[in-house]
């Protein structure tokens, strides 16, 4: 996926499928090197991500057998103490799992370099300073870290600065074979975190606490193969349900865990979308007008992060928005790349600090670049509610967490090409 090109301007609505969670398949693909057997894994993602992380593993030692069921297995048999090359870890962010995953199994990991959307500095020094209160050695070589802990980890009190995600997913794989008792602090509480748990307890880890800040591992022996189904991906179904507020709707997505996204659906309620909730599906109806307000965005259960400058598209959309309204962010330092695309549609949005302020307006078809995943995705939304053919480069960018793009939008009645 390189161009998308839209002809915006059009009602969509209708109902699509959303697809299994790339933030909750990287820790678990990742993570079932701990277990050092075979795992089948349903409902894993084809998104460009994912299969980054397939190949990591695959130069690591493991087998990938794509099955008839659509299924995958991963045989973690082969895997062997290395490091995988830094033109491949380099690409996603999901590589820092491999330090947990290494260091547990192997008692050594090396990672040349992680990649992941550039929102500014994206440090990963609570997961080493985890590492090392469970008894590692962290070593900041020119290039890489290495990190070795060749009597074992043991378990540890681990107070994170802040709610991290990567460094709550990364800790929980390294203690589940450490000796004794881990408790992660100031843990993060997102859908995808209490999804690894659960694949970990499966495996046989004994993990508590999670969903609340204070997550507990008690270290086992051994963990084994298991089967896992990926759970539903709230992010692309977020996409896709701001996609139907921005065009009109209605718009149902299926095969979703509604609960995921209560941040987002009391968000729609305060504008004055119409909202329908069914056991595994969400509806959204935006025929009328709906009301700017201000987001704030933060961990779990607050206003996510990952639909941050989708909303922020809905506030720009002068023939549907009404009043003003903003988004801060609070999570990455910079995550507003993206609006300097919506400025040249003509979007009219100030920046202070950590708060976007948006007025909405009428904007114009444009040739846009797409910063990063969820700003290419803003861009994409703001280019379907626009009259007028517009055009999205570097869409490789939201080619990594969108799977079937160009169907599922044309499935809502979208005019869409994808290059
Ligand atoms: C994960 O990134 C997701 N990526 C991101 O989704 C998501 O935005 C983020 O969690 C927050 O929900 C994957 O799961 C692959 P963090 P991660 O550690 O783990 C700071 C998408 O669009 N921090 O929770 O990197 C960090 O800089 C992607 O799908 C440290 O300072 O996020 C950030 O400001 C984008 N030191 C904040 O914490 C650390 O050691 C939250 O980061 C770790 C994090």
């Amino acid at each position: 996926m390189n161009k998308i090109v839209v002809s915006g301007g059009r009602r969509l609505s209708g109902e699509i499928t959303v697809g299994g969670s790339k933030n909750a398949a990287l820790p678990i693909l990742f993570g079932g090197i701990v277990t050092g057997e075979s795992c089948v894994f349903s409902n894993l993602p084809r998104v460009s991500d994912v299969l980054k992380a397939l190949e990591i593993l695959k130069f690591l030692g493991a087998r990938i057998r794509f099955l008839q069921s659509g299924d995958v297995r991963v045989d973690y048999s082969g895997v062997r103490a290395g490091c995988a090359p830094c033109s491949l870890t380099s690409a996603i962010r999901g590589s820092t799992y491999l330090l947990g995953a290494m260091l547990a199994q192997f008692g050594r990991a090396e990672l040349g370099g992680a990649g992941g959307c550039d929102f500014g500095a994206r440090p990963i020094d609570q997961h080493l300073m985890g590492f090392e209160r469970m008894g590692a050695r962290v070593s900041c070589l020119e290039n890489s870290v290495l990190i070795e802990a060749p009597n074992g980890l043991h378990g540890a009190r681990i107070p994170l600065a802040m709610p991290s995600v990567g460094a709550t997913a990364n800790l929980m794989i390294a203690a589940s074979l450490a000796e004794g008792e881990t408790v992660i602090e100031n843990a993060a509480a997102e859908p995808h975190v209490a999804a690894l748990a659960a694949f970990l307890c499966d495996a046989g880890a004994r993990i508590t606490g999670v969903g609340t800040d204070s997550v507990r591992v008690i270290g086992v022996q051994k963990l084994y193969g298991v089967q896992n189904s990926i759970i539903p991906d709230m992010i692309e179904a977020g996409t896709y349900l701001c996609a139907g507020v921005a065009c009109g709707g209605p718009v149902r997505v299926r095969a979703v865990c509604p609960a995921h996204l209560t941040p987002l659906l009391d968000t729609f309620s305060k504008m004055g979308v119409k909202v329908q909730t069914g056991e595994d599906s969400v509806t959204v109806t935006a025929l009328e007008r709906y009301r700017c307000i201000d987001v704030v965005t933060g961990p779990f259960p607050a206003f996510p992060t990952d639909l941050q400058p989708q909303i922020a598209a809905l506030f720009c959309l002068g023939n549907r928005a009404m009043g003003e309204g903003s988004v801060t962010e609070l999570v990455f330092r910079s995550r507003f790349r993206y609006i300097e695309e919506l400025r040249r549609m003509g979007a009219i949005v100030s920046i202070q600090d950590r708060c976007a302020h948006i007025q909405p307006s009428v904007l114009q078809a444009r040739k846009l670049r797409s910063p990063d995943l969820r700003g290419g995705a803003a861009l994409l939304l703001a280019a379907l509610a626009t009259n007028g053919q517009s055009e999205i480069t570097n869409a490789a960018t939201v080619g990594r967490g969108y799977e079937h793009l160009e169907a599922k939008l044309r499935a809502l009645g979208a005019h869409i090409t994808v290059f």
